[in-house]
């Protein structure tokens, strides 16, 4: 039977980096469900389509393409390569606007149950590392074990405006930051929560590879 290990956890909080590392270390496939949420976020934008609309953004969600594969080597910039319907759309899906309308268009039932789908048909396909927001709880209730990322806000903030390279910019992360763990905690619909049995840990006191050792040393105790 394949391994899955479920992470979730609020914006910043590590997910991708960490998610990255222990996928490397255990031979499993990444993936990252934000990218795909973004991709279509993105389709809805260009199309002029409206992120209240649920049932249209459905429509749109089983008629676009959205792939996220493995980069090539010398794509350094990135742990996954995302396509809309062929195109590689990674660097576009972390643009503002895209962090801005993102929430909405996930909190539809019909735009999660077309993701829900695809997303369970991925860690079928072998040992994965999937990283989300309900990941644990909704999309893979079976997985072998469940993570949750947390950090303070101020630390997540911090990270994001270090990562664009930005710091004096800090306040305006920390506020689009609480903004969207309001959006994602609050929602009706598959909103963020601690898995039950989920290991926690704290990333704004753990390194990546601490964090790392902890899943890695859970899955063998899973195991056993
Ligand atoms: O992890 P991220 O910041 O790239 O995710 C972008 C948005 O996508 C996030 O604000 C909420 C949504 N999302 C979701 O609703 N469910 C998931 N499993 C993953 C992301």
């Amino acid at each position: 039977m394949s391994r899955t290990v479920a992470i979730d956890g609020p914006s910043g909080a590590g997910k991708s980096t960490i998610g990255y590392a222990l996928a490397q270390e255990i031979d499993a496939t990444f993936v990252d469900t934000g990218l795909m949420y973004r991709a279509l976020t993105l389709a809805a934008v260009e199309r002029g389509v409206d992120v209240e609309d649920g049932p249209l953004l459905g429509f749109l969600a089983t008629e676009c393409r959205i792939e996220v594969e493995r980069p090539r080597p010398e794509q350094t910039d990135r742990f996954e390569t995302v396509r809309l319907d062929g195109r590689d759309v990674t660097a576009e899906v972390r643009e503002p606007r895209i962090d801005r309308a993102v929430s909405a268009v996930s909190r539809h039932a019909e735009v999660r149950d077309a993701m829900l789908e695809v997303q369970r048909a991925v860690a079928a396909r072998g040992d994965t590392v999937m990283v989300g927001r309900d990941i644990g709880t909704v999309v893979l209730p079976n997985a072998s074990l469940k993570v949750f990322l947390t950090a303070d806000a101020q630390v997540r903030a911090a990270r994001r405006a270090a990562e664009m390279g930005a710091p004096d910019r800090l306040n305006e992360y920390l506020a689009e930051i609480e903004r969207r763990d309001a959006a994602d905690s609050g929602r009706a619909i598959a909103p963020l929560r601690q898995a039950e049995g989920a290991l926690v840990l704290d990333t704004g006191r753990l390194s990546v590879r601490e964090c790392v050792e902890s899943i890695v040393a859970r899955l063998g105790d899973e195991r056993a």
